[in-house]
């Protein structure tokens, strides 16, 4: 094995899917970009990164709830301008042409373009790591949409797509919930 540059480790690991986050500041929606992200466990509760360098924050810290929502590879472009500029100036709802659709539970809006959306409340915060803990509320898919493969940041402003669905059920059947 050659060695790798500490500083790249993490790209590794990084491949989750990217995902949009919309908050509501009790005016305006807006909307981030997010690859930082983990499942927590079989439960909807799952951890992102973020903090005070985002506009987003000070909503998703107020108001403590937001949505999830997934896009797909289709809206690549969108999504990495969507992550590169500011709600403080923007109306990125407007400016990229998405449609906000309200939630059952949350103010956040839901992005009617994408595949999936969750609604979640934050139920924690871990200053120390700028982790937010959310707890899903809500969760919907859009069962007509075809393309369905999701994007994967590597963290170096390159991206990896879906690829081939491998099936391992059996062989993780004892592990697995009832059920899922
Ligand atoms: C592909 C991609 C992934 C990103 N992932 C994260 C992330 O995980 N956490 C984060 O704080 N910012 C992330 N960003 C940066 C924010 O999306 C960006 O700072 C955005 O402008 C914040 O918008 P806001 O200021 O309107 O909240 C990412 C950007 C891109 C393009």
């Amino acid at each position: 094995m050659r060695q790798l540059k500490l500083s790249r480790a993490f790209t590794l690991m990084e491949s989750g899917p990217v995902v949009l986050v919309t908050t509501h500041d009790g005016k305006k929606s807006n909307i981030m970009t997010l690859s930082w992200t983990m499942v927590l466990d079989f439960t909807p509760v799952f951890a992102i990164t973020t903090g005070e360098w985002n506009h987003s924050y000070a909503a998703l810290r107020k108001n403590r709830e937001c949505v999830i929502a997934i896009p797909t590879v289709d809206m690549l472009d969108k999504v990495v301008r969507i992550g590169t500029c500011s709600g403080a100036d923007t109306d990125k709802f407007a400016k990229f042409r998405l449609t906000p659709v309200p939630g059952k539970v949350v103010k956040a809006p839901l992005i009617k373009e994408c595949l999936a959306n969750i609604e979640c409340k934050v139920v924690d915060i871990v200053r120390k790591h700028n982790i937010v803990v959310l707890e899903g509320v809500a969760a919907y898919v859009d069962p007509a949409r075809k393309e369905k493969r999701t994007v994967h940041a590597v963290g170096d402003g390159t991206f990896i797509v879906d690829g081939r669905r491998l099936d391992r059920r059996k062989m993780m059947a004892s592990r697995l919930p009832a059920g899922l």
